[in-house]
């Protein structure tokens, strides 16, 4: 992977997430890779900025309140396993770096590691988050969605630095 400049990416923006899934990584002590399809590319306050979407049940939810830096991890396609596995088990009781057999790598610009075997990766820092409010949610359809009422919290995090292979 080298570095790239996030405007040179050429990306489908409505697939990447949707149908590729990424590893989004929280934590500095105790870092721990989530599954995510949720989420954006694009720009807010002049920045470049992903933004994701933690619902409160995730330990990845607390991990982003505690520190606000993010990486957001995309592995080639041979790697469904790993994010099948970190989409479905927690890292409150388990280490699923080694249990997915993903590595480990110091990021440039955040205290948090990006996973060695990403295709593309971002190093973000938070510069807001914000609740669902179920009031302002128009369609009973999305609402549908949240039956234990756990709205998500999006996070917005500014590029710091892109990798791409
Ligand atoms: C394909 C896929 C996509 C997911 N996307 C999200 C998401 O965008 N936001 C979210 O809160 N949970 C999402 N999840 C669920 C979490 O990955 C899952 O609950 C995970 O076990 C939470 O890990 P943690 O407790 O270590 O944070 C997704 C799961 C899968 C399998």
């Amino acid at each position: 992977m080298h570095p790239i400049d996030p405007k040179a990416l050429a990306l489908r923006p409505f697939s990447v997430l949707d149908d590729g899934w990424a590893l989004l990584v929280g934590g500095v002590d105790k870092p721990n890779p989530m599954t995510v399809s949720w989420g954006g590319l694009g720009t807010v306050w002049n920045r470049p900025v992903v933004t994701v979407y933690v619902r409160p049940t995730r330990h990845t939810y607390g991990l982003l309140n505690a520190h606000p830096e993010f990486t957001l991890n995309f592995l080639p396609e041979g790697r469904r396993a790993a994010l099948d596995l970190c989409g479905s088990l927690s890292g409150r009781d388990t280490d699923k770096w080694s249990a997915a057999k993903l590595t480990r790598l110091a990021s440039e610009k955040v205290q948090v590691p990006r996973v060695g075997e990403a295709r593309l990766a971002f190093e973000c820092r938070i510069l807001a988050d914000f609740d669902f409010d179920p009031s302002r949610l128009l369609d009973p359809a999305v609402e549908a969605l949240y039956p234990q009422r756990d709205f998500h919290r999006a996070y917005l995090g500014e590029v710091l630095a892109a990798y791409s292979d």
